[in-house]
């Protein structure tokens, strides 16, 4: 049985209030259960219709094909289909001047674009990458803010085939340079500034240095999103992408790509056990189509809707629930470039007010961060537009939910907790708002076509209430592909764990006795902080980088806001003396390598780690002194089992 956290299941159920059943799509247990039957039961039947309500340009000749050996699946095969003209041309006829894209500046600023005005934008947009060249099948890596021009930008990339990858604007400029030269990229898209709480941070000049470490690099296109910022731009590589858009021999129409539907979309970089972070591929039909119904069926979509999810567009969620999953639906998508409680802790609910906004997604340590503040922030503002929420990243504990139902939904909305990750593309577990009761922390069903189990270390199912690992038993349209240039990384990753084409996702979870699944948080070593992943591997390479540091491990801890913390115990070699001095030095190193959100909440230094007698580290020993633990469990099989205490002592 996999080590999980232990989650006390609420027992409260919370059922849909009958008006908003009324305009629902999935309106009972019994549909939404009739319709996954289908969707398991005769995958060919299901997906074909739904993929009717996309626009191709040539129909497939198969749904899906699965080649357990190797590994492979393909949806929609032999069809010719384009990213882009799904989420912009179908619309103009009857979306032509219907917004599409509302950006609300970190100053309160807003830019609307209607479907007409992104559509050109984006026509532009991709000719410009045209005219420097870029191809089906090339790279461009984005380091970008929250600004409309990322948005606009991935898009000009799938209207013309363009691979994009989206590096997180606060990651660092190392992860920025693994990533480029990973991916290959020929192009970086970034800007000159990123705007944060009222202040302009240099973007683009605190990535110069390795930027031209990177080989495969052509051309570097600058936004300029703080004229006043002086921004040195390098002769014959950099341009400007006001000046390169508005040239007149950029036209307004760009004439989108036939995309064979397995021609990968884009690459998104996450972290793993192990190693670097991967760069997890992502297909095009299959992609598309399963963004474009779950955010149909999860979020219930209405035309009338106006759909905020404050994630960053470097995240999957930003990928396909602020731009590709409400666009093809011809949803009205709010972007946001600032911080939710700035300048004050009601900013999130005066944008709610401002735009009218009747679906919220967001993630449980913004619930915790606004939650803290006060219910008389809330109160203030007009939400009487909210219809529906969600949540999304990290397991929401009941009392968050509980908060965000009643002071922020009224408790009028419904709340979708949706499982999903990076690699899955899109959400796989999640209630469907009129069709079923509620349960705090619970993320209720697996979507249609998702055939989710939980199993035992031996493989077998678990039964209900007990704890295993969630697994997925048959691939679904926007499974990855692969991992890029590391087909062997996918295999071990993923399908090593059991054996038989099963996809293994590295979360633990139950099942109670409703069938509701309950996600229990990561078994392995990759910690959620504040909903942002990492490989504690990555951390530890981090520190062990620095020079005087011998050794580390790092483990999470629970954390009020976060959800979960850093805890990093740290060896040094002679000569470095330890000091909060070192602490806030290794801090710093962390945040410079990776990025600030991976520093460290905890730093304790120690002359050595608990190991096994053959050399591997006690994490779970590390992990029960982190938490506070008293008892941290059996320690005979450690070689230096007096090491606990002197850790226990002196604790940080
Ligand atoms: O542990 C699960 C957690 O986030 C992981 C995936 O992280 P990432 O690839 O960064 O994608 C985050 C956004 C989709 C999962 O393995 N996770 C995500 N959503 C939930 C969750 N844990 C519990 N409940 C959720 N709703």
């Amino acid at each position: 049985m996999p080590v999980i956290d232990s989650v006390s299941v609420e027992k409260r159920k919370f059922s849909p209030k009958k008006n908003f059943v009324k305009k629902s799509h999935i309106k009972s247990f019994k549909e939404y259960k009739k319709l996954y039957n289908e969707s398991i039961n005769n995958p060919e039947k299901f997906w074909s219709r739904e993929a009717e309500n996309l626009d191709w340009f040539k129909k497939w000749n198969k749904v899906y094909s699965w080649k357990k050996t190797k590994l492979e699946t393909k949806w929609f095969d032999g069809g010719k289909i384009n990213i882009s003209y799904n989420c912009l041309d179908r619309h103009l006829k009857t979306r032509g001047n219907k917004t599409a894209l509302i950006w609300e500046s970190d100053k309160g600023r807003s830019k609307q674009f209607t479907y007409k005005q992104l559509h050109k934008v984006v026509c532009r947009f991709a000719n410009v990458l045209k005219k420097h060249g870029m191809k089906k099948g090339d790279r461009i890596v984005f380091y970008m803010p929250m600004i409309p021009e990322l948005a606009i930008g991935i898009l000009a990339c799938t209207r013309i085939g363009v691979i994009h990858s989206v590096v997180f604007g606060g990651f660092s400029s190392e992860s920025l340079k693994d990533r480029i030269q990973d991916s290959r990229a020929k192009i970086v898209i970034t800007s000159n500034a990123s705007i944060r709480k009222g202040q302009a941070i240099p973007m683009k000049k605190n990535i110069d240095k390795v930027l031209s470490e990177c080989k495969s690099l052509k051309k570097v296109i600058v936004v300029q999103r703080d004229k006043s910022l002086k921004t040195s731009m390098k002769k014959n590589r950099d341009v400007w992408l006001h000046e390169e858009i508005n040239y007149s021999d950029i036209n307004d129409f760009c004439k989108p790509a036939e995309m064979n539907s397995e021609d990968p979309a884009f690459i998104l970089y996450t972290s793993g056990t192990t190693g670097k972070p991967k760069g997890v591929v992502h297909s095009t039909a299959g992609y598309l189509m399963y963004v474009y119904l779950t955010f149909k069926y999860v979020f219930d979509y209405r035309e009338e809707d106006v759909y905020w999810c404050t994630a960053d567009i470097g995240w999957i969620t930003g990928h396909s629930y602020i731009v590709y999953g409400p666009l093809a639906n011809g949803a009205t998508s709010l972007m946001f470039e600032g911080v939710p409680t700035y300048p004050n802790p009601d900013r999130a609910w005066k944008i709610v007010e401002k735009y009218k906004v009747s679906v919220f997604y967001t993630a449980p340590t913004a619930i915790r961060a606004l939650a803290r503040f006060g219910d008389e922030w809330v109160n203030k503002c007009d939400l009487s537009n909210l219809r529906l929420l969600g949540s999304v990243g990290e397991p929401i504990n009941p009392e968050a939910w509980l908060w965000y139902h009643k002071v922020v939904g009224k408790n009028k909305c419904p709340i979708v907790d949706t499982w999903w990750q990076t690699e899955t593309g899109g959400i796989m577990i999640t209630p469907l708002p009129g069709a079923m009761d509620l349960k705090p922390g619970s993320a209720c069903f697996p979507f249609f076509g998702i055939k989710a189990n939980i199993l035992r270390e031996n493989g077998k199912p678990t039964k209900k209430g007990e704890g295993g690992y969630i697994v997925i038993e048959q691939p679904w349209p926007s499974m990855l592909r692969t991992v890029y240039r590391n087909p062997k990384r996918f295999r071990k990753t993923y399908f090593s764990k059991f054996k038989g084409g099963i996809y293994f996702a590295g979360d633990g979870a139950k099942r109670d006795k409703d069938g509701y699944f309950w996600i229990m948080g990561r078994i392995d070593d990759v910690v959620n902080v504040s909903g942002h992943r990492f490989g504690t591997s990555e951390i530890e390479s981090a520190l062990v980088s620095f020079k005087g540091v011998a050794e580390s491990a790092v483990v999470p801890f629970p954390h009020k806001i976060k959800g979960k913390a850093l805890y990093a115990f740290v060896t040094l070699k002679k000569g470095l003396n330890e000091s909060d001095e070192l602490v806030a030095k290794l801090r710093t190193h962390v945040s410079k390598v990776i990025g600030p959100i991976a520093k460290p909440d905890k730093i304790q230094f120690t002359d050595a780690l608990p190991k096994t007698r053959s050399g591997k580290i006690m994490r779970r020993i590390l992990k029960a002194i982190a938490e506070g633990l008293d008892d941290v469990g059996n320690t005979t099989t450690l070689a230096n089992p007096e090491i606990v205490e002197i850790l226990k002592k002196e604790r940080v």
